[in-house]
């Protein structure tokens, strides 16, 4: 049965109701009368801080074990160290590994390692950049957001996805959710009317807009992972992608400098909510939803339109096709057979 909204694709992307959401909506917190992860295990990437770090300790007070990526060990340490700190918590509690997503062999790797865990039942794919020039992965030649948020993280979900189907609580669905953006709907998109896609982000963009580039980067990952659901049954797995909205207490800007950083600054001040608030969606995504938000959009803690695109016959066209090329692209790893293995229901 198709999902309905009580909101509109079209309200929900306008500036305005953007303007609504971090002025005037708080995403209530999971709360542990209601969700009990004893037992479970998590992996969080990018958790040595901002969202990623507010995710780790949420689920942490749901009793789940948490996993946190980071591609600086030391950084990891630090976070663990604020993690367990005022609980007496088994050291394997808390686990710091390395990742790093702007190297294949690092997600194989991670991936070979995750397959040595006793359960794991979550996923959430928060660790992601915003670039503000135009740089180019040495080793793929694609620009480097599209790299990370979107090759990298897709072939991470590849990867966890039969990992979290055999390791998962038993009768009880794995959920995957890769962290999207507001700036999904808001992107142009002029990569799209190229055939094949995905090449056009490997040629330099004679309109390099840093902000459209991010969004192109999070809308590519929407239309793959909407395509991706329709070949997992939501009772083994769930993915979902979700929007914390705009978010303080990030180091999503940390390439902004001179007037870009002030304002960046001013609007983070007039409009952004905490990280922990926008770390709750995530979690609601994980647990709460439950099978409500297999290939769904979630924001503030409930399944949402998705970027307008999506609705429209370019969108599925796009869909399928980024879906298509994606696969092929991320061919040496195995991912059409591990995704024909896992739509395979048992
Ligand atoms: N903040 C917002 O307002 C906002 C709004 C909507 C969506 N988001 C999304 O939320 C997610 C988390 O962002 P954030 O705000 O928490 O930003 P952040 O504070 O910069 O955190 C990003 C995390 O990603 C990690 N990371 C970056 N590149 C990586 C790589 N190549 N390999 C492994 N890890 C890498 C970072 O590790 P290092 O510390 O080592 O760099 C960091 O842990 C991102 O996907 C972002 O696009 C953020």
């Amino acid at each position: 049965m198709a999902t309905t909204f009580d909101i509109s694709p079209e309200k929900r992307a306008s500036f305005r109701h953007y303007l609504y959401r971090q002025l005037f909506v708080t995403p209530p917190p999971v709360l542990q009368r209601d969700v009990n992860l004893s037992g479970k295990t998590a992996i969080i990437t990018g958790a040595n801080g901002g969202i990623g770090l507010e995710v780790a300790r949420q689920l942490l007070d749901l009793g789940c074990k948490v996993i946190l990526t980071v591609r600086d060990e030391k950084r990891g340490e630090t976070a663990r160290q604020e993690l367990i700190n005022g609980r007496s918590l088994a050291p394997e509690f808390v686990q710091v590994w390395k990742l790093d997503l702007s190297s294949y062999e690092s997600i194989i790797a991670f991936a070979e390692r995750a397959k040595t865990l006793k359960s794991l039942d979550i996923a959430i794919l928060s660790a992601g950049i915003f670039k503000v020039t135009e740089s180019f992965s040495s080793s793929t030649g694609y620009e480097e957001g599209v790299q990370i948020n979107f090759l990298a993280n897709m072939l991470l979900t590849v990867l966890l996805l039969p990992i979290i189907k055999e390791k998962r609580t038993p009768g009880q669905p794995g959920h995957i959710c890769v962290v999207s953006s507001d700036t999904a709907a808001w992107t142009k998109f002029e990569e799209g009317s190229s055939t094949p896609v995905l090449p056009a982000f490997k040629r330099k963009s004679p309109n390099w807009d840093m902000s459209d580039r991010y969004g192109a980067t999070k809308l590519l990952g929407q239309l793959f992972l909407t395509e991706l659901a329709k070949h997992v049954s939501s009772s083994v797995v769930t993915l979902s992608f979700a929007n914390p909205g705009f978010c303080s207490g990030s180091e999503l800007a940390r390439e902004t400098s001179g007037i870009i950083r002030v304002a960046y600054k001013i609007q983070s001040y007039i409009l952004s909510r905490k990280s922990f608030v926008g770390a709750r969606t995530l979690v609601h995504a994980v647990t709460t939803l439950g099978e409500k938000a297999h290939g769904q959009y979630v924001e503030d803690a409930k399944v949402q339109p998705t970027a307008v695109l999506m609705y429209k016959p370019e969108g599925l066209r796009l869909s399928k096709q980024v879906y298509e090329e994606t696969l092929d692209e991320l061919s040496f790893a195995g991912v059409r057979d591990i995704i024909d293995q896992v739509s395979k229901v048992r």
